[in-house]
């Protein structure tokens, strides 16, 4: 029988019931911003006047040249893949700790992903680990601000400068996040942002591609709009130039991203209280550590990522099973945590390489080379999934109550520790 009163054996949970408020919160302006849409009748088209005016002022935002909007995250890095030029035979290195369309956005235009392995510290891609996998193949890198921590830049801009490489910045998880005072995906030739449900900026679905050149702007808008030039004034040939397929957004979600754009410095804002209370807090122990923010960056914590490091305070657990136990009693509390599941190497599509069917693109007569995906050629990656642990609820209106109910269920969860370790 326990003599704790944790809830994960019956008592009271640390977050209350109904205390997380879901996320994108939605206010009166953003009913507006839709209702200003079904007012006006236009409800799609790439040059609709929403998403029009969403591409400008997320371009000035980022003080960048061009910006095209998609249907998702997933859209606007095909899209970048196939703006510079990618495709058949080449080989793209990327992360194998990131979302699946970071990976298979490069197999949708029949190139091949290789992976490199991930920094430690702050998971995103070790550009040391980069240089090793570069061959006479390799075409370009895509880099993932993940969580919404910048990368490394300047070392993955020095070596694709070296080796003539593009740089694809997956930007998908990283509104805010910031380089040397800079925004992200403002470095590399191209760069994609998701605007899915999840993320920092919402529009329900979608995903926006930004670049400075007016080149790679005009090749995405072909995919974007099966396979048409895209005329400034949004005027159509209604020609095909190249393969295209439909990634255009529609106006709704483009009027509902443009009010949540409008207070975007404000939900970073509160996210970014939220993560350094929760750091204040919980920084310090042993068993885990809170989120890395380098000096020169500025984290727009997406998630607020826990590495769980047991050894390091004498737990003779395995770490599997310690996370397992923590997580249960952490959400048993009424903490919202996550995991990643896979390395995406070790995703049954790298395992059988299955493609388009018949093994393409890797079978394909462009591809000279030969890759093989075997998850233990990442072994920081599998290391930290093993560790790593997402804590949700960051974005407002969460704010102080949440943080420090989710601090008290960290402190009753790790206070009992033994108890939690000896739960079945
Ligand atoms: C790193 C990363 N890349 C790509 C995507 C794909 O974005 P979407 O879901 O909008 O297609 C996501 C979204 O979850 C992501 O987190």
């Amino acid at each position: 029988m326990s003599t704790s009163d944790l809830a994960l054996f019956g008592g009271p949970r640390a977050v209350p019931e109904g205390l997380i408020k879901p996320w994108p919160e939605i206010r009166d302006e953003d009913k507006q911003a839709v209702m200003r849409v079904l007012d006006r009748g236009i409800l799609w088209g790439a040059a609709g006047p929403e998403a029009r005016t969403f591409e400008q002022e997320w371009a000035d935002r980022l003080r960048i040249g061009y910006c095209l909007t998609s249907n998702s995250g997933t859209a606007a890095l095909h899209m970048a893949v196939a703006s510079v030029g990618i495709g058949p035979g080449d080989e793209v290195i990327t992360t194998p700790f990131s979302w699946t369309s970071t990976a298979t956005c490069i197999l949708h235009h029949n190139a091949i992903p290789v992976f490199a392995d991930i920094d430690p510290r702050t998971y995103n891609i070790d550009p040391q680990s980069i240089e090793e996998r570069i061959t006479p193949r390799t075409k370009a890198i895509i880099p993932v601000h993940l969580y919404g921590l910048a990368v490394d830049v300047d070392a993955i801009l020095d070596i694709a400068q070296r080796h003539g490489l593009y740089v694809i910045e997956d930007c998908c998880q990283a509104h805010g996040a910031e380089y040397k005072g800079q925004h992200v995906g403002t470095f590399g030739h191209v760069a994609a942002f998701s605007l899915n449900g999840n993320k920092n900026l919402s529009a329900g679905e979608g995903g926006m591609l930004v670049t400075n050149d007016e080149r790679i702007w005009q090749q995405a808008a072909r995919l974007q709009q099966f396979g048409e030039r895209r005329v400034k004034d949004g005027s159509r040939e209604y020609n095909a130039y190249g393969m295209g397929w439909m990634y255009r957004t529609n106006e709704m979600s483009a009027a509902f991203a443009r009010s949540q754009l409008s207070r975007l410095d404000e939900t970073l804002h509160v996210i970014r209280e939220n993560a350094a209370h929760l750091t204040s807090e919980l920084d310090g122990s042993l068993t885990y550590q809170t989120p890395l923010e380098p000096p020169d960056r500025k984290h727009s914590f997406y998630r607020y990522s826990m590495l769980f490091t047991p050894e390091r305070a004498g737990i003779d657990v395995p770490v599997e099973v310690f996370v397992q136990k923590v997580r249960a009693a952490l959400s048993a509390e009424g903490v919202n945590v996550g995991r990643a599941e896979f390395v995406i190497p070790s995703m049954t599509l790298f395992q059988e390489q299955t493609g388009y069917g018949r093994g393409c693109p890797w079978t394909c007569q462009h591809y000279e080379g030969a890759v093989e995906y075997r998850a233990e050629d990442y072994p920081v990656a599998l290391d930290t999934i093993k560790r790593l642990v997402s804590v949700i609820g960051l974005k407002p209106p969460n704010g102080r109550k949440l943080m420090d109910s989710y601090i008290a269920a960290f402190h009753k969860v790790f206070g009992s520790l033994d108890e939690v370790l000896e739960a079945q």
